[in-house]
């Protein structure tokens, strides 16, 4: 029997974070063109082995979070990527929803599928890849008080707590990410109070689906004044209200909490990341923190990297120096 609650320790161990190098094919096209590269499946390839195969990444990473083409393809180590990163004692990961629809009834607002065939999935990348945890990404979108709807928060959670229940009969530790937007024109009020009643709903359901949870780990936004707003928050305000609304939904026998970055400024996550772990130590928060960044910790090793061989070696540079302050916002 696989000891999940070992694995959620393992990713969670403290001074380390989750990398989410997991954007869909059509995604991580769109992320490579905005940086002027031309996409192909070979420059994905490169793309991925910029980032994990950069010498000591291991030193910052306990897990990785994959898209599928990933998992066949090679690292320039010669071993495919999810063998390459077990070699270097990190867990591979691998994102399993099959990407978001508009909800019949309420357009504007997107569900996620991909509970089809789902249990077959898991029990092909357990048995080939040796993925020891998975990914399901829901959306959540405030517009003033018209959205989110109730119905479609208790739809993605539904889905999020099935998911969740399958992925641990299959043997692995479900990161359960129900991602409130920081798209639109809301106060940071508004943002803490939906992502209060987002994770209340969501744990509710995993409850009532008898989801083992401690052994999920949660991925989350931070609160925030909508990108819109034009207005940046101070990382105490981020924290204060982060923290209220998670230590209101989130109970203490969760092993671990990750953020993800949602289009904030490479700065702007590492700081709030900073005051959020400065602010938990002080309120003595039951469960550990960390980051599971994609944009925060790739967009500038991007930049630097702009798809050519002779920039690899800088571009890892600037990867491992964001690691470095990413981490040290965690002490
Ligand atoms: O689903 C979102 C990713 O796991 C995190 O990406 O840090 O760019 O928001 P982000």
């Amino acid at each position: 029997m696989t000891d999940l609650p070992q694995i959620a320790r393992e990713l969670m161990t403290h001074g380390k974070g989750i990398l989410a190098a997991d954007e869909s094919t059509k995604s991580a096209d769109a992320r490579l063109t905005s940086y002027g590269i031309i996409p192909s499946e070979e420059k994905r390839r490169e793309f991925r082995d910029l980032f994990l195969s950069t010498p000591n990444v291991e030193e910052y990473l306990t897990g990785v979070i994959m898209y599928e083409e990933t998992l066949d393809q090679k690292a320039s180590s010669g071993k495919l990527f999810p063998a390459h990163l077990e070699s270097k004692g990190i867990i591979p990961g691998i994102k399993v929803d099959m990407g978001t629809e508009p909800m019949p009834g309420s357009p504007k607002e997107l569900i996620t599928g991909g509970l089809l065939g789902l249990e077959e999935r898991l029990a092909a990348f357990k048995a080939k890849y040796h993925t020891g945890f998975t990914k399901w990404r829901a959306v959540v979108r405030i517009d003033g008080t018209k959205l989110p709807t109730t119905s479609s928060i208790l739809e993605n959670a539904k889905r999020l707590a099935q998911y969740a229940y399958v992925v641990q009969e299959a043997g692995m530790v479900p990161i359960v990410e129900p991602e409130v937007l920081y798209e639109g024109t809301h106060s940071i009020l508004r943002s803490k109070e939906v992502l209060q009643q987002t994770l209340t709903l969501v744990i509710e359901t995993m409850k009532d689906k008898n989801v083992d949870l401690s052994a999920v780990i949660v991925k989350t936004s931070m609160a925030l004044s909508g990108k819109e707003t034009g207005r940046i928050d101070s990382p105490e305000e981020v924290a204060e209200h982060t923290l209220d609304a998670l230590m209101a939904a989130v109970p203490s026998e969760v092993p671990g909490i990750v953020f993800l970055s949602g289009g904030q400024g490479n700065d702007q996550a590492t700081d709030n990341l900073a005051a959020i772990s400065k602010r938990a130590k002080e309120i003595n928060t039951p469960w550990p923190l960390t980051f599971s960044y994609s944009r925060a910790l790739q967009d500038e090793a991007l930049t630097e990297w702009k798809g050519e061989s002779s920039n690899v070696d800088s571009a890892r540079a600037v990867f491992i120096s964001r690691l470095q302050k990413v981490v040290a916002a965690l002490s």
